[in-house]
């Protein structure tokens, strides 16, 4: 069996792998480990041109080869957070508002995406099985076979794929979903984002759908599926259990004095509902005095791509309402919102998660949401905290032990919140067992098992043949 080789945009270093790296570098390394393989894109720094060029770095760590080259300061700007986070990651979330377009961004995006291509191509096998992540890379396979690969080449989605309605803000959005079309088999998070991807088909690029998912547009064939990526529960679980009694975890129950706990982490994004979660919990407050000093909110979120002004601006906003709430409702010896704009190892915040009554994981749109299933798995089965979750979450669709918000509803939040601090010990249990029961049918190595094999079943192109699949 040949190679897998895995690219995204943003690649771990192998220590981060050990420790900080969250969301789809998680679930990426998970995927390689094992079988072993290349991991092969961004390095994450700026660059001069020269050292773009010399690239890419080779890194050894057990089977796992990292690959990666730094960008230079023009295609970062125009390729990262110029189209990649200014223009798609906006509108993929439902934030037109939030989105700009500007021609050169466009432009730089596909020329660093075939220059990547170009890089990679040297590093490649016949045999090897390509899989491309996430939407900073959408025209990758094209510029692949424009370079004459013939390898099979996958695609995963790790965040929302929006209506047709609303993707059609994106000014080039037939040539992005042409691009796509040259993959073999692209995969999504949910049925919702298939969906939205095949609707697009149909209505917008004269295609057709099969019942199998199957898609003939552009003149290509492709394969569609959904592939809800997953977390490993038991080894969460393990580990949230092992660092229990760690300082951290010590230092904060001291804290809180026998306060109720509720955790949200999330990167610092406003498609995470954050300025909603607050709202909502101050409303807690409001409306339950009971709570005041007896309920603590930690909310830990990492700045990041803080270069890009809808981010610097949802800071702000952020650090406005926390400070406005805890004006209004702290006491001397209590602070409603701990607000905390810092990583943490993810060790750390699994144990973290376990001390916690509630976990408040209410994002305004997410392709899936792992934080959600890592919060179920690092439970305390004995005394579960009860997951309070967002229905744009892709997550929800699986985790029916959650407590199901609408993050546009703070009265419905704020309702959802009582209801889980007052949970019977039974309940919480039943509802924890019936959402590690679906992680555990569903994890990550599930994830990865499924759409690799959907890919390898698609027939290899003999060399020549453009296009998708025949
Ligand atoms: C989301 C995206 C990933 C991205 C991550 C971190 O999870 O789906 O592709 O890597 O955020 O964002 P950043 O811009 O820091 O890489």
């Amino acid at each position: 069996m040949g190679r897998l080789i895995v690219v995204s945009n943003r690649v771990a270093t192998p220590t981060e792998t050990k420790g900080s790296a969250g969301g789809l570098a998680v679930g990426v390394f998970g995927a390689l480990k094992d079988a072993g393989g290349v991991w092969f894109g961004w390095s994450g720094d700026v660059v001069s041109e020269t050292v773009a060029n010399a690239g890419p770095m080779l890194e050894q760590d057990g089977a796992v080869t990292f690959a990666t080259v730094g960008l230079t300061r023009k295609d970062y700007d125009q390729y990262y957070r110029g189209f990649s986070n200014a223009t798609l990651w906006p509108v993929f979330h439902y934030r037109n508002d939030l989105a700009r377009y500007e021609r050169e961004e466009y432009a730089g995006y596909r020329r660093v995406n075939a220059w990547l291509a170009h890089k990679l191509v040297k590093l490649l096998e016949p045999d090897d099985i390509i899989w491309i992540h996430d939407y900073h890379l959408i025209p990758f396979a094209e510029a692949l076979r424009s370079e004459g690969v013939t390898n099979r080449i996958g695609f995963f989605l790790h965040i929302p794929f929006p209506a047709p309605q609303i993707l059609l803000n994106i000014p080039p959005h037939e040539e992005l979903v042409k691009s796509l079309s040259c993959y073999d088999l692209l995969g999504f998070q949910t049925a919702t984002d298939q969906q939205a991807f095949h609707d697009y088909v149909t209505r917008h690029a004269r295609g057709t759908v099969s019942a199998d998912g199957s898609v003939e547009a552009f003149g290509r064939k492709l394969r569609t599926g959904v592939y809800r990526i997953g977390v490993f529960p038991d080894e969460i679980a393990e580990q949230a259990k092992r660092y229990e009694s760690r300082q951290h975890v010590l230092e904060l129950k001291q804290s809180l004095e026998g306060r109720k706990l509720i955790m949200s982490v999330d990167r610092l994004d406003y498609s995470k509902g954050l300025v909603e979660r607050f709202r909502a919990f101050e409303l807690l407050l409001e409306r339950s005095p009971e709570w005041r000093g007896n309920v603590t909110l930690v909310q830990i979120a990492p700045p990041t791509r803080s270069d890009v002004a809808t981010y610097q601006k949802i800071r702000q906003d952020l650090e406005y309402e926390a400070g406005r709430i805890n004006g209004r409702y702290s006491g001397l010896d209590y602070t409603p919102i701990r607000y905390l704009n810092q990583q943490y190892d993810r060790w750390k915040l699994m144990s973290l998660f376990r001390e916690s009554q509630i976990g408040f994981v209410t994002p305004l749109h997410d392709g899936m949401n792992l934080v959600a299933k890592e919060y179920v798995a690092a439970q305390n089965p004995d005394d579960p905290g009860v997951l309070v979750l967002s229905i744009f979450a892709g997550a929800a669709a699986e985790l029916s032990g959650a407590v199901l918000v609408n993050p546009h509803d703070a009265i419905g939040m704020c309702e959802a919140l009582q209801r889980a601090l007052q949970m019977p010990l039974d309940a919480r249990q039943r509802r924890h067992e019936i959402n590690m029961a679906a992680l555990r049918e569903n994890d990550l190595g599930v994830w990865r098992d499924s759409f690799l094999r959907d890919l390898r079943s698609v027939p290899v192109r003999r060399s020549g043949e453009g296009g998708g699949h025949q």
